[in-house]
């Protein structure tokens, strides 16, 4: 069976450049932002973004048990608020739509922080980059963010981006993600 989370990643890695910049929207327990940083390596940099002070302490014990956080500015501000912090093109990023993994359920991802922080990370996307965007239907939320999401991708100029979106079609509360590519 097809296992999303290894899919996206796959998908995600041409893109990104060793020595670039990385963002990841959503850094929850920090596994996404070790990936990135890994994959941009030591003279690579990566932003990470988080509104819970839970998600922050986890995330840098994760990077600091593997070495990982030289490179890492892990920032607790919503995502939204991307352009503050970021003022460079960068070659990769990721959205874990939801909430913290272990964590309260009542915080979560809402979508008009995620649609200004989808927008906002276009704009901030290098030429050949790609945003991996994952959704979780199966709540409320995420079902809105979902419709959101497919509605203001599908009015991107395909000429300017591509986005993709991939899903188990036999299980429409299972999640299902985005790649959005600039050209
Ligand atoms: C599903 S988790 C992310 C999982 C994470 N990528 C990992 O590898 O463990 C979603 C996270 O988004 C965070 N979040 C919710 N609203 C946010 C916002 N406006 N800006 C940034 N992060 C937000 C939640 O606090 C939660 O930690």
């Amino acid at each position: 069976m097809i296992d999303l989370l290894e899919t996206e990643k796959r998908l995600l890695e041409p893109h990104v450049i060793s020595g670039g910049i990385a963002v990841d929207f959503t850094m929850g327990n920090g596994h996404d932002t070790l990936w990135l940083a890994r994959a941009v390596g030591p003279s690579g940099k990566v932003y990470a973004f988080d509104i819970q002070e839970q998600a922050f302490k986890n995330t840098r014990k994760l990077l600091d048990e593997n070495g990982a956080l030289g490179n890492v500015e892990l920032i607790l501000d919503s995502h939204a608020n991307v352009a503050k912090y970021v003022k460079e093109p960068f070659c990769a990023g990721m959205f874990n739509l939801g909430w913290l993994p272990g964590g309260d359920k009542s915080v979560t991802t809402r979508l008009e922080s995620t649609l200004e922080a989808l927008r906002s990370g276009i704009s901030l996307l290098a030429d050949g980059g790609a945003v991996l965007l994952a959704v979780y239907p199966g709540h409320d939320e995420g079902r809105r963010e979902g419709e959101a999401v497919t509605s203001y991708l599908s009015s991107l100029d395909r000429r300017k981006i591509c986005c993709s979106r991939f899903e188990i079609v036999n299980s429409p509360t299972s999640p299902f993600f985005f790649l959005i590519e600039k050209k």
